[in-house]
């Protein structure tokens, strides 16, 4: 039986998630060299979902004291948030494909949020492409809401702007 581990993605596993980043959002995706600079900016964090026996001490671990260092199991999907002051940021997110539909991209998008409770956000934004349903709803599902649109963000779509308020 497996579980799931969030843990902070280490700078060795970056290529590894551009690759899959790669197949997931085609000419979108964020290049390898652009997850590093991502990584060197303060206010920043990269999470990672794989999968973790179970049994396993780190498994079901959330994001702050309790993350761990470890890069063992399959890849399943990660988070990249941003911060500074009462604003934060989900910058991307991602469940492979394989492992969509299994409460993961939940998990991950919990531990972001969490992430950005410790650090005193009392606002998380997103922008999400308007034909995306499944990430739609997941959002909705959060408590988030649209407060704008960016006409044609993305070819032939709109972006649409989301944000919960998670203090303050
Ligand atoms: C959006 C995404 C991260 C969801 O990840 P996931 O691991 O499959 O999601 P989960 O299994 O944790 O489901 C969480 C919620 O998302 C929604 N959801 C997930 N898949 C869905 C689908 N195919 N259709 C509709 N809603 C869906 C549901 O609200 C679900 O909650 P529920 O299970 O209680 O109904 C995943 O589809 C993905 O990686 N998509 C490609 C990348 C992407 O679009 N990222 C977002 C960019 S803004």
């Amino acid at each position: 039986m497996t579980s799931t581990t969030i843990a902070e993605l280490p700078w060795w596993d970056l290529a590894e998630v551009a690759d899959h980043d790669a197949a997931i959002f085609g000419p979108t995706a964020w290049t390898l060299g652009y997850y590093w600079s991502v990584k060197a900016q303060n206010g920043t964090v990269m999470l990672a979902a794989r999968t973790a026996s179970a049994g396993d001490p780190n498994a079901d671990s959330a994001a702050g004291d309790e993350v761990v260092t470890a890069s063992a199991g399959e890849l399943t999907g990660w988070i990249v948030m941003s911060g500074a002051g009462a604003e934060a940021d989900v910058m991307t997110i991602a469940t492979t494909e394989a492992a969509r539909g299994k409460g993961i991209g939940r998990t991950l998008l919990q531990a972001g949020i969490d992430w950005a409770k410790d650090r005193g956000a009392e606002v998380v934004h997103l922008e999400v492409d308007e034909r995306n349903a499944a990430a739609l709803a997941m959002y909705a599902a959060f408590g988030f809401e649209e407060w704008g649109r960016r006409p044609d963000y993305y070819p032939g779509a709109a972006g649409i702007l989301m944000r919960l308020r998670i203090g303050g």
